[in-house]
């Protein structure tokens, strides 16, 4: 069964939690390589279609190995992880290891790279160990996200944009790390080239401030999408106590992260409630078994990431840029389809 994907079609796909999206496929290791390159474009297919796939027993030994078949199934060379929010190791090629945020944490779901203006259309993750409890990557659909959200903070977020301000030093990433590069100059010209505001702070110390939009059309179904981060980056994403001791040490200007409407004024703590309120309601949680394979259109599917004890070890890639400049996401209403 499954040898051959091309008569596969959504509604042949296995449910999760009311969503189709599931796929075991039964293929020996000796057979992968042929199955693969018999399989791409038929994979790529579905998840054009259908926005996600979990495809479910693929023998993959190794990020090498993960790299092909991602670069295969998209098309596309893999992307580097540049101007980067979360630690991550690279593995060879261009796979990385998913975020190294504590095991503790729940990182909510967002949209890879979506408080910049350059973004990853595709983001994949492999699953080579699962967590012993827990460490899900839960999924949500943006354009259900949008819907979620009522209609008055969706049209405030519309009109004002969001002001995103990251300061980098001791407490969130380095901006060596972030860019990846120690100089300067090439930090200067990124964030030129990004429209990314840059003032260097003391010796080692920089803030950055960018103004995006909170929602985009998606560039191949027209929907309207909730793509944004304020729900990450707003300072009622943090503990109450982790927010206390950080205003202790910095002053509300230097936090790690905030996020403003665009001209500059606070987004109350109960409307990022409301945000992450509709992000909840729409997740889907597919357990990991190791061989899964979670491939995403991202801009239509959101992700994150459970707490998790034991170890863990699930790799990811991104494929396909898309960026502001592109005049397919800021359609106007009348272009959209109903
Ligand atoms: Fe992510």
């Amino acid at each position: 069964m499954n040898k051959d994907l091309a008569d596969i079609q959504i509604n042949d796909l296995d449910s999760i939690d009311g969503s189709k999206l599931a796929l075991k496929v039964n293929i020996l290791s000796g057979e992968f390589t042929e199955w693969i390159k018999a399989n791409a474009s038929h994979i790529r297919r579905l998840v054009q279609q259908n926005g996600v796939i979990l495809l479910r027993g693929l023998p993959i030994q190794g990020s090498r190995k993960l790299e092909k078949v991602l670069e295969m199934i998209f098309n596309k060379e893999l992307l580097d992880y540049t101007y980067r929010s979360t630690p991550r190791t690279k593995m060879r090629g261009r796979i990385y290891t998913s975020s190294e945020y504590h095991p503790d944490e729940t990182i909510l779901l967002h949209n890879e790279n979506a408080y910049s203006n350059k973004w990853p259309m595709n983001i994949a993750f492999f699953c080579i160990k699962k967590a012993e409890f827990g460490g899900t990557t839960p999924i949500a659909d943006s354009r259900a996200v949008y819907d979620s959200i009522p209609i008055g903070v969706r049209e405030e977020f519309e009109a004002r944009n969001l002001l995103y301000v990251r300061n980098y030093g001791e407490i969130d990433l380095p901006w060596f790390e972030v860019f990846q590069t120690q100089s300067k100059t090439e930090v200067e010209a990124f964030c030129k080239k990004n429209h990314i505001q840059l003032e260097w702070k003391g010796k080692n110390g920089l803030r950055t401030k960018q103004i995006n939009s909170a929602c985009y059309f998606h560039p191949v179904t027209k929907e309207k999408l909730w793509f944004n981060q304020a729900h990450m980056f707003h300072t009622s994403s943090l503990r109450e106590d982790v927010r206390k001791n950080l205003l202790n040490v910095v002053e509300y200007e230097n936090l790690p992260r905030n996020v403003y409407y665009g001209d500059g004024s606070t987004i109350e703590d109960n409307i990022i409630h409301t945000i992450r309120n509709a992000y909840q309601e729409n997740q889907i949680s597919p357990g990991w078994t190791e061989g899964d394979l979670l491939l995403l259109d991202n801009m239509l599917y959101a992700h994150g990431r459970q707490p998790y004890k034991g170890s863990r070890k699930i790799l990811t890639g991104m494929a396909g840029t898309m960026g502001i400049d592109n005049p397919e996401l800021q359609l106007n209403e009348n272009e959209v389809a109903k």
